[in-house]
């Protein structure tokens, strides 16, 4: 099962490798920069002082913990599904006073990373082993549809580090409209969003001086060159960030600094690249209240109540689905 799954994860990988860099402008989806050495340097991402979204969450997540508890706890208990757990750091929050409280539920992440799973299995055995749990490995689109299965009791979907950032808003409706399909009444989203603030603020965030993010975003170069026999020199790409304050949109390249042609034999496949040309690895979204709105409207959801941290960077938005 485990193999039949890798076999067409990597067939996917493959095909959205080709497309992306045989259109123009030249794209690459950002969530193929997660594998083992992509999981830890996102690891280090959150650690970094310039990146404040991790500690706005956390912040969040202790402060309303207990809110958070009465609004999810049920008689019958609850499942307490993740979506891109990672290495579901800040929901530990959470699973401990779920834990402290006799909360009864189970705890199910979703992720595209196999090692990040892996990974998280272990440390909550470890460190939560009161908790119940199963991981399920693969993209939220294709792992949603097997969401609906589990409405035997309440479902709470969490989604936390904006995810949804990465989502152009077409595509967020389609996600969230996807979540709303699988939520009965009395069902609940936790979902966090970026808020936009200084435009420099955002930048730094993305562009770290240590060259973190940098090396996060041109893993994915390295990735190719392992997975698909490519011979990307990665040190001739160099990592761009822009951000759009009108727009709320940070966008993510890694752009060309000599012209070059890249072989990417499993493909059977070259690619040529002209000096400066760019390829676009991702978006972070950043949200207002009117945009949350909107978005959860189109979606058939209505936000329930909205949690903010002190500085309202980051916002955390309960939805319930709305009856209309
Ligand atoms: C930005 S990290 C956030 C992790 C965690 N939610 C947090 O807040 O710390 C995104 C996580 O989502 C996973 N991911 C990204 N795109 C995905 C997709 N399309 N389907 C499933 N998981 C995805 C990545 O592997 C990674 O663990």
């Amino acid at each position: 099962m485990e193999k039949e799954i890798l076999v067409r994860a990597n067939k996917k990988f493959r095909e959205e490798v080709k497309k992306g860099l045989t259109t123009q402008p030249k794209f690459l989806p950002s969530k193929y920069f997660y594998d083992k050495k992509g999981d830890k340097l996102f690891q280090q991402i959150m650690a970094m002082p310039e990146y404040y979204l991790t500690d706005c969450e956390f912040d969040i997540l202790e402060k309303y913990k207990s809110k958070l508890t009465a609004y999810f706890a049920e008689k019958n208990g609850f499942d307490l599904i993740e979506l891109g757990a990672g290495d579901g750091k800040k929901t530990k929050i959470l699973l401990r006073y779920l834990i402290e409280n006799n909360i009864d539920f189970e705890y199910l992440p979703i992720d595209i990373s196999s090692n990040s799973l892996k990974k998280l299995e272990k440390s909550i055995k470890k460190n939560l082993p009161e908790v119940k749990m199963k991981t399920l490995q693969g993209m939220y689109f294709s792992v949603l549809e097997k969401l609906s299965e589990y409405n035997k009791r309440k479902k709470v979907i969490i989604v936390l580090g904006s995810n949804i950032g990465n989502l152009k808003h077409k595509k967020a409706v389609e996600f969230l409209n996807n979540i709303q399909k699988s939520m009965q009444q009395g069902d609940l989203l936790f979902m966090g969003f970026d808020q936009k603030k200084n435009p420099q603020t955002i930048l730094n965030a993305y562009n770290d001086k240590t060259g973190i993010t940098a090396a996060f975003n041109k893993n994915i170069l390295h990735r190719i060159n392992r997975e698909l026999k490519a011979n990307f020199v990665v040190d001739e790409f160099l990592h761009w960030e822009s951000y759009n304050p009108e727009t709320g949109t940070a966008k993510s390249f890694l752009v060309s600094k000599i012209p070059q042609q890249v072989k990417i034999s499993a493909l059977d496949l070259n690619i040529d690249f002209k000096q400066w040309e760019t390829i676009h690895v991702e978006i972070s979204q950043k949200y207002t209240d009117e945009v949350v709105e909107w978005l959860a409207g189109k979606a058939g959801l209505k936000i329930k109540e909205c949690f903010s941290d002190n500085r309202a960077y980051y916002k955390n938005y309960l939805f319930e689905v709305d009856k209309k």
